[in-house]
């Protein structure tokens, strides 16, 4: 697994995320042991959120790293209905109980809202790292004009360390700024649905792809996925319960494409020139409604 540095961490370039585990108690045990599989194959990176499964994959990652909590870098994300900072503590402390640890590796604030002050939620992480319930804290679904806000709200360029955004094949909007802005400001980013939330039946035809798959002896999947984490400072986070997944997302982390195969994939997937904008409104109004449905699940699952 190739790995980058990162504020005095060695990250693999490929991690794991957890969207859609914890909703059904009779996929825990495969959601479990498929986390606890790509942490032995050097995917150490787990990124959940409160809003996961109203909680539940925040458990599953605490299942899952409960003897090896050292050997892991746990990211969780604060929902914007918890973003005043009245309530970003108490959220991280929950999420933290869920993982059965006292800290996570990086918070971030997961949705940018219009709805309150970005000083605001931006102090309150600030009081959570102070106070040891999270080592790192960022952002997630920033752009261009957002990170502007969130620099001027920053203490140092890059304070809020990381930025988690889409990026895939079909998805390539930060292309037009975030990646830029990450990399002057020493921003990790951390790329979301890299395999297009399983959407990707088309990519297994490209011409492109299949050759380099060829070449590195993977398929054409894994080539989309090590497509991601080419440049410096961007770890891809795809979510996978089948062990196949996992072992083919990890043997992705050793594929490094030519300039040549870059290219011929840039071809076959020429992507939108539109740069990279949040698809949720940023009103606290939606916010808070789906976090009161995710409550209302987890009540209702007992
Ligand atoms: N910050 C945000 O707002 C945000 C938004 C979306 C996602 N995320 C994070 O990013 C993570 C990944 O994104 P995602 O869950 O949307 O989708 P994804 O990782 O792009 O795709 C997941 C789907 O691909 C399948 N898959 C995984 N590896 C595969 C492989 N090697 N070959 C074929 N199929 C494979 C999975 O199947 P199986 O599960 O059956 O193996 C699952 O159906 C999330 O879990 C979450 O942690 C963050």
């Amino acid at each position: 697994m190739r790995k980058l540095e990162w504020a005095g961490h060695s990250l693999p370039v490929i991690g794991q995320g957890t969207w859609g585990m914890g909703e059904q108690r009779a996929r825990r045990t495969a959601e479990v042991d498929a986390l606890r599989l790509g942490v032995s194959l050097g995917m150490t990176v787990l990124n959940t959120a409160e809003i996961y499964g109203a909680g539940g994959a925040e458990e599953v990652v605490g299942e899952a790293i409960k003897d090896c909590r050292q050997d892991v870098f746990v990211v969780t994300k604060v929902w914007p209905s918890q973003a005043r900072a009245k309530d970003v503590e108490s959220s991280v402390r929950a999420s933290c109980q869920r993982m059965r640890t006292d800290h996570a590796d990086l918070v971030l604030l997961h949705w940018p809202t219009h709805s309150v002050p970005l000083e605001e939620t931006v102090s309150a992480l600030r009081r959570v790292r102070a106070a040891g319930l999270a080592r790192h804290v960022g952002v997630s679904n920033f752009d261009v004009p957002w990170l502007e806000m969130l620099r001027r709200c920053e203490e140092q360029p890059g304070e809020f360390g990381a930025n988690e955004v889409p990026y895939s094949l079909g998805q390539r909007g930060i292309e037009q700024g975030v990646l830029q802005e990450a990399e002057g400001s020493g921003r990790l980013v951390l790329a979301y649905s890299p395999l297009a939330h399983g959407r990707y039946g088309r990519w297994q035809e490209s011409a492109a792809l299949r050759a380099a798959a060829d070449a590195h002896g993977g398929s054409p999947l894994q080539v989309a996925l090590a497509w991601t984490v080419q440049r410096d400072g961007v770890v891809a986070i795809p979510k996978a319960v089948s062990p196949e997944h996992v072992r083919a997302n990890a043997a992705a982390g050793e594929i490094v494409l030519s300039a040549a195969e870059m290219d011929a994939i840039a071809q076959d997937f020429p992507g939108s020139r539109q740069p990279y904008r949040p698809s949720l409104p940023p009103s606290l109004a939606v916010h808070r409604l789906a976090y009161g449905a995710i409550r209302l699940q987890r009540r209702l699952r007992g």
